[in-house]
């Protein structure tokens, strides 16, 4: 992909967006994922120059940043809420907004369906079966650039005192409670974490170690070690355990070997 073209994407993107403004404005919780959006953009950009992807892959990374949460602006105007299980997938409305607006109309045919794929798939559990070599090298970029910046925005939030202006964090948590077994067991064990057993603030940080253990690229780790994330969650958290630090310990000894 061009600049030239990212440049016009770019603008398609804005434009798209600026019909959710009021008088100019856009809604706070609209702002927050605009902001997100710029984040994430910004960090492919990083994470790919960090593996020394060529410049015309490294704008293909930066556009699927740009629209990768796109369906968070008619899912936040049509439901009130950033709630998946209880609305619509975004990453499913996402490749459909795309389409129907359009918004790809000057991109070529294998750069289009390689944003379709991976906007689609960005927030799914795991990786659909099936993938070309292609797909799978973007859609992994995604998730990492889209949870680097989830790291960047628990820690803020908390810092700043803001978490309750992001409901998907802190809804339904006891801030205060200590981490829960269940959570710590399966983090020890390396599963996945069930987010049914998720009752405190203290376990919403294992799930976020649990993912810097699955993130795809090792640019994106030293990306995490660099900015101190872990330093930053540790200042913030409302419990000190010593089973909760001892996931720290074995999530800094994994960011040591990148
Ligand atoms: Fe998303």
């Amino acid at each position: 992909m061009t600049s030239n073209i990212l440049d016009q994407l770019i603008g398609n993107f804005l434009g798209f967006t600026d019909r959710y403004r009021r008088d100019c404005v856009l809604e706070p919780m609209l702002r927050l994922k605009l902001e997100h959006t710029l984040r994430v953009v910004a960090d492919s950009r990083t994470i790919t120059s960090g593996m020394n992807w060529p410049e015309n892959e490294v704008c293909l990374a930066e556009a699927i940043g740009l629209f990768h949460d796109i369906a968070r602006f008619p899912q936040f105007q049509k439901y009130r809420s950033f709630n998946d299980s209880k609305t619509i997938d975004h990453g499913d409305l996402g490749f459909q907004t795309l389409e129907k607006e359009k918004l790809l109309a000057r991109v070529d045919d294998e750069e289009r369906s390689l944003i379709l794929s991976s906007v689609q798939y960005h927030n799914k559990r795991d990786l659909p079966p099936a993938l070309t070599a292609n797909e799978e090298k973007y859609l992994r970029l995604i998730r990492d650039a889209d949870r680097l910046d989830i790291f960047f925005i628990s820690w803020d939030s908390v810092q700043s005192g803001q978490i309750h202006d992001h409901p998907e964090i802190g809804l339904n948590i006891d801030f205060n409670g200590p981490p829960t077994d269940a959570v710590l067991d399966q983090f020890e064990c390396e599963g996945t974490i069930d987010y049914r057993n998720m009752k405190s603030m203290a376990d919403r940080f294992v799930l976020q170690l649990s993912w810097m253990h699955d993130l795809s690229y090792d640019s994106t780790k030293r990306l995490v070690r660099d900015r101190k994330i872990l330093e930053k969650f540790i200042d913030v958290l409302p419990v000190k355990t010593d089973r909760l630090l001892n996931c720290f310990e074995k999530t800094a000894a994994l960011l040591e070997t990148v």
